[in-house]
């Protein structure tokens, strides 16, 4: 779909859109018409009053047909909901609401009219032209690579182009911009969680990393194995020991700030299949495991991001790339690996190996960085999905003013986030019997993602400001309200993207 802001309807558009406020006293709506013609604003006021049901709630639509003479076939009204409620989120959610509407009306080429009347409060028309564009553009995605005809069905909208009819143009654009370079982030990481594991494996992922990120001008090194067992990365290593695939490390650098500032690091758990290992997974559902690389696909996307959109951040993202399978080779319960800061880690669970493939990053990222904070992302947990479900994402952080700024870039992109406790109980929990730590907590299920934190809290240098964020269950969607009924959120560009333009720029 191709987004677009133009001064004027077009000729050709066949349906125009209007996005409408709720009305106050007994209005039920406020349509703002201004720059359509007098009868075709009639006419749609008239359609729109005999729909006692259309109340322009947030997100609802109503389509109609256009008499003869009318600038278009078809016009849908978007609702935006109260005015005083607007916000950049709201719009972006409305944008996506009138993506899904168009499925099957037909439309190709829509005119979306935005009026002076459309500010709201501190939004003005651009704001909420551009947030509703970033909304379509979300929405719009789809993974059809392996599907070998590729024919639209009803299902699907055939909207090639939708041109924002807007009087500031370029003020729109502008601000839609660096959104779309997000979209453009987040579709990355979505691509690479629904990519299937038998196309995308340590070795290949890293090498499609370099090839996306290199000619944005972020620096890519790939650590492989021979480099990794050299370094005495035992923990990462240990958890791609019985695959076939060899784990990777990839380490990517963005120096859009001053030379001498030091870095944000990003590290993300990039497990790119989950069988549990020798602690094998019950067959049910494990296709999924292959998702259980969001967290580095959130950390990939975001460095696209920023490349994209210039940040003026300096940034470092390193992503643990290994598959855990059972084989001869594998490691086994019982084990004990030296990771590479020199702690040994007693493995009791060959499933819990998330947290051993971010122990070496964490390690190894402040080693290299000095990093002013660190923010880590991981499908780490199935407790984190029995805690807060599929909507909000766990946020185990040590530093209150660090909290503080996540809270609010999540607020602002409506990625959920809901903080979790870090307590020394926790990382007691994980010290070991026969090795320094142990990879499942002394009180077993209890508390399973608040324990997996403490085992990582173990891998942080003293006084450094850092986040762990568990998106075990917001990676992933299995949802009938999403465009497909299993795929990849990109959960984690947005709110890491807002983080740092906010803070950092
Ligand atoms: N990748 C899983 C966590 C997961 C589960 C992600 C479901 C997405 C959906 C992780 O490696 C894992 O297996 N965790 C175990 C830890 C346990 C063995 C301590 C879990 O959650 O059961
Ligand atoms: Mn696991
Ligand atoms: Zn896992």
């Amino acid at each position: 779909m191709d987004i677009n802001f133009v001064k004027t309807i077009q000729k050709d558009a066949d349906t125009i859109i209007l996005p409408v406020y709720e009305g106050t006293d007994e209005k039920r709506f406020d349509l703002i018409t201004g720059s359509l013609d007098t009868a075709t604003a009639k006419a749609i006021e008239t359609i729109a009053n005999k729909s006692k049901s259309f109340k322009a709630k947030h997100g609802s639509t109503l389509l109609m047909n256009l008499p003869e003479g009318a600038p278009a076939d078809h016009a849908i009204l978007l609702g935006l909901g109260q005015a005083g409620d607007m916000t950049p989120y709201k719009a972006e959610e409305a944008g996506g609401k009138l993506f899904a509407a168009l499925k099957g009306t037909g439309a190709t080429l829509i005119n979306i009219i935005i009026e002076t009347g459309h500010a709201a409060g501190d939004n003005s028309p651009s704001t909420i032209a551009a947030h509703i564009a970033y909304g379509m553009e979300l929405r719009s995605y789809k993974f059809d690579l392996y599907k070998s005809k590729k024919k639209d069905n009803e299902d699907e909208t055939p909207v090639v182009r939708a041109a924002f009819v807007i009087s500031t143009d370029n003020e729109a654009e502008n601000i839609f911009t660096p959104l779309k370079c997000v979209a453009s982030g987040v579709y990355t990481a979505r691509d690479f969680v629904n990519e299937p594991p038998n196309t995308l494996y340590p070795e290949s992922y890293a090498a499609q990393i370099k090839e996306q990120l290199k000619p944005l001008g972020v620096s890519v090194e790939i650590l492989d194995e021979k480099k990794m067992i050299k370094m005495g990365m035992g923990a990462i290593m240990a958890v791609g020991k019985g695959s076939e695939r060899q784990p990777r490390m990839v380490i990517m650098k963005w120096n859009g700030g001053a030379k001498n500032k030091h870095p944000v690091l990003l590290v993300g758990k990039g497990v790119t299949f989950d069988t549990g290992g020798i602690s094998i997974k019950p067959g049910a559902g494990m296709d999924e495991m292959k998702m259980d690389m969001g967290g580095s696909a959130a950390v990939v996307g975001t460095m696209k991001a920023l490349a994209l959109r210039k940040s003026k951040a300096n940034v470092i993202g390193i992503v643990g790339l290994a598959e855990n399978m059972p084989s001869h080779n594998a490691y086994r319960p019982g084990d004990i690996v030296k990771s590479y800061s020199g702690k040994t880690i007693e493995v009791l669970n060959t499933d819990a190996e998330g947290r051993l493939v971010l122990a070496d990053c964490l390690t190894y990222g402040q080693e290299i960085a000095n990093p002013e904070a660190i923010i880590d992302l991981a499908t780490l947990t199935g407790a984190i999905m029995v805690a807060l479900g599929h909507e909000y994402c766990g946020g185990f952080v040590n530093n209150d003013e660090l909290w503080g700024k996540l809270e609010s870039s999540s607020a602002r992109t409506g990625e959920k986030l809901w903080r979790m406790p870090l307590d020394p109980v926790y990382k007691k929990d994980m010290e070991g019997t026969f090795g320094d730590l142990q990879n499942l907590g002394k009180s077993g299920r209890w508390g399973g993602s608040c324990t997996a934190a403490g085992f990582l809290e173990h891998f942080i240098n003293e006084g450094t400001p850092w986040a762990h964020l568990d998106i075990a269950g917001t990676a992933w969607i299995k949802s009938d309200k999403a465009t497909v009924p299993k795929y990849g959120t990109g959960f984690g560009v947005r709110i890491l993207n807002d983080f740092i333009a906010e803070y950092y720029e």
